[in-house]
């Protein structure tokens, strides 16, 4: 299915730390609900001016009942750095939702959500939909140094652990320091690339499944332009199409 572009509205917008946002939009297409996974193209500046691409920022909230979505976004680069400066009232497009989400009404029993800074933010969307089903995941966090975003998963997570590479908070070290893979059936993991790799080998070593979401730069984000092509045991995949959430045996094969 084509991914839909729409013009929304910005609600709300807020500093959660320094370079991160929170920022609630509407979502007038209820009959396109986004799922825990997938993102959207964010674009608030004209088709044919700088920055040439739109960002691809994952879905941190869906909200059914008031039709709003949250986007928990770092500030990078330009593109950014102008939906940083939106306020309310502003509007921006919004292309999605897009690619495949993690596969929630398939996932049962001890699970563990594993994030890495800004890669925590699909992870709420994720605890929302799993605790809707019945299974409270314990969610492992790591970051440089300050958290943020944390307060919301505890009461839809059993156990929560904080790691900071700074010793700031929590753990003083790396959030995998504090994994146990043989306490889950399945890790699901989003963060860093050497933090997922870390996730994959530990699980592999323990035998517990671990989907991994990956984040690749994007042109067109609907399997159209080749850019965000990752291998795979199965071959060339596109992650904005084919992912970005894969098997970590798929794509962390070596
Ligand atoms: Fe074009 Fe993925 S961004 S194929």
């Amino acid at each position: 299915m084509p991914a839909t572009a729409c013009e929304v509205k910005v609600l709300a917008h807020e500093a959660l730390a320094e370079h991160i946002r929170l920022m609630t939009t509407s979502w007038p297409r209820r009959d396109k609900a986004p799922r825990a996974g997938q993102f959207f193209m964010l674009r608030c500046w004209p088709i044919d001016a700088a920055p040439l691409l739109s960002r691809p920022i994952s879905l941190h909230s869906y909200d059914p009942l008031t039709g709003t979505v949250q986007f928990l976004y770092e500030i990078k680069g330009p593109g950014t750095r102008m939906l940083a400066a939106l306020r309310p009232g502003d509007s921006l497009s919004l292309t999605g939702p897009s690619g495949n989400g993690f596969p929630v009404e398939h996932i049962r029993g001890r699970v563990a959500l594993v994030g890495g800074g800004i890669g925590t933010a699909p992870l709420y969307e994720l605890a929302k939909a799993l605790a809707a089903r019945g299974v409270k995941a314990d969610l492992y966090c790591g970051f440089r140094d300050e958290p943020y975003g944390m307060e919301r998963f505890l009461p839809l997570c059993g156990r929560v652990f904080v790691a900071t590479d700074s010793g700031r908070a929590g753990f003083h070290g790396l959030v995998t320091e504090l994994l146990r893979p043989e306490e889950y059936d399945m890790a699901l993991c989003c963060g860093p690339e050497p933090m997922m790799r870390a996730t994959a080998a530990l699980c592999r070593e323990k035998g517990t499944a671990c989907l991994v979401s990956l984040e690749k730069k994007m042109a067109c984000g609907v399997g159209a332009c080749l850019g965000c092509t990752c291998h795979t045991t199965g071959g060339g995949r596109s992650v904005c199409k084919d992912g970005p959430v894969f098997n970590a045996e798929e794509v962390f094969c070596e």
